[in-house]
């Protein structure tokens, strides 16, 4: 069941982050540039609700808005055995102000933060047999740290799970994930509302494809 007064507390703390913003910023404007939107938090809270996700993968804390998002769904779920694992190298750039919205928000206890760059902290779950329902990717747009992250995913959340991305009006964020589109069978996955996220459904089995089978995906 979902505790009532924990969620009184998120949404609140949400409702503060979007309205004042982080007590403490890099530069000036870079909440805005940098942090999901609450409507797009709103998507994403409301997509992993109705999934009954229980175990998220979460790289890119930043401002903590798309964790409060996530921490939201979780809570309001109420299944006990409900996991975030969050990843991000560089919240110390942020002066942890993403960590303490999380931690504003009571939520500290039932969030594991792994400081590390995500294309090495990702293989290291997958080989201590992490099973994910879904991941939220918000770290580095670098392509190939993307294709990397996106990579290990595949591995990491179930098969017929879903992996849900922020950013891709960027084609280095657009392409890295084109390729497991047009190449390993990932499903674009309709979201409610206005949104600029893009989720995608993997397929169950998972698809192994041969590399004969190779279909180029760029400008496709
Ligand atoms: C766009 S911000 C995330 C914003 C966040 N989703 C929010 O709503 O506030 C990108 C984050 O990714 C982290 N990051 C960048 N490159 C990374 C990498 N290679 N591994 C892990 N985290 C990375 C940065 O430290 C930053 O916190």
């Amino acid at each position: 069941m979902a505790d009532a007064t924990l969620l009184t507390t998120i949404r609140k703390a949400r409702r503060e982050l979007a309205d004042d913003g982080p007590q403490r910023t890099r530069a000036a404007g870079d909440f805005a540039s940098v942090a999901l939107p609450e409507v797009d938090g709103d998507a994403l809270r409301d997509l992993l609700m109705a999934e009954q996700v229980r175990v998220v993968v979460e790289v890119g804390l930043g401002y903590g808005s798309s964790a409060l998002a996530i921490g939201e769904a979780l809570v309001s779920l109420g299944t006990p055995e409900g996991k975030h694992l969050i990843i991000d190298a560089y919240q110390t750039q942020f002066q942890n102000a993403g960590w303490e919205a999380i931690a504003a928000a009571g939520l500290a206890t039932r969030c594991t933060l792994l400081q590390e760059r995500s294309q090495l902290a990702l293989p290291r779950l997958v080989s201590e047999d992490v099973v994910a329902d879904a991941a939220f990717v918000d770290g580095s747009h670098v392509f190939h740290n993307v294709f990397v992250d996106l990579y290990f995913l595949r591995e990491l959340v179930r098969p017929g799970g879903l992996i849900v991305l922020d950013d891709c009006q960027w084609p280095s964020v657009l392409t890295a994930a084109r390729y497991f589109e047009v190449n390993v069978g990932w499903q674009q996955q309709p979201i409610d509302g206005p949104t600029r996220l893009r989720a995608f459904r993997l397929p169950r089995p998972r698809v192994e494809p041969s590399f004969e089978a190779f279909r180029p995906f760029w400008n496709t």
